[in-house]
């Protein structure tokens, strides 16, 4: 692991316990719904949620058998409580989605969830994805993102160093253009996407 990466998993881990209730407002407003709508787009049996966080896509789980990683372990501690009290099946691993440990062409589909805002290798982590995803597969991410609005845009990176600090997250990643130069067959933003909140699929 990198030092940054080393430094970025250090505040999930202190954030983990308080995690849910940060952003319960934010998530009851609008968050909710687009889990919902990108979850419904899964398709195939084999699926990996990258970046689990504490579980807070579990309950729009479609009925397969799901994969679950995040790099910080109390994280994966906080998902484990929830999947406990959910009776679900889900396989929860402490994995770095830069250096994924999973064959080529593995899963049917591969989400993640307001994860590359975080990540501190986004394109190689974004190749990762495209590595265990099978030919024809697709990777669905919802992401917020650098507004296209020049002055929110100003806003957003002079605020980011202090998110960074703060939650260890990046307001101002540009991530559809860091999808689009992963070399992927199809990139789609599909059109429940906001200015900043991007529904990505892409197909391998
Ligand atoms: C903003 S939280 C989002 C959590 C969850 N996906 C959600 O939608 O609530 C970002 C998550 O990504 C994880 N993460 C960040 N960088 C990672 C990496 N390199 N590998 C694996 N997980 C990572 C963090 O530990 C954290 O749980």
């Amino acid at each position: 692991m990198t030092n940054e990466t080393e430094i970025i998993r250090k505040r999930y881990d202190r954030l983990a316990p308080y995690f849910d209730r940060i952003e319960s407002m934010m998530e009851k407003m609008m968050v909710g719904e687009l889990r919902e709508k990108i979850w419904q787009k899964v398709q195939g049996e084999k699926v990996l949620e990258v970046g689990v966080g504490t579980g807070k896509n579990f309950p729009y789980y479609p009925a397969k058998s799901i994969t679950a990683i995040d790099f910080s372990p109390a994280m994966i501690n906080e998902a484990s409580k929830k999947r406990k009290h959910s009776g679900m099946v889900v396989d929860l691993s402490i994995m770095d989605v830069q250096q994924l440990n999973f064959p080529d062409n593995h899963f049917d589909s591969v989400i993640g969830t307001f994860l590359f805002c975080s990540v501190p290798g986004p394109k190689q982590g974004l190749l990762e994805l495209k590595r265990v995803c099978k030919p024809g597969g697709e990777v669905l991410l919802l992401e917020h993102v650098l507004s296209s609005n020049r002055i929110a845009a100003a806003i957003m990176h002079l605020l980011n160093p202090i998110t960074v600090r703060l939650v260890g997250a990046n307001i101002n990643r540009e991530t559809v253009k860091k999808v689009q130069a992963c070399g992927f067959s199809k990139v789609d933003v599909l059109p429940e996407s906001s200015d900043i909140v991007k529904l990505i699929r892409a197909v391998k």
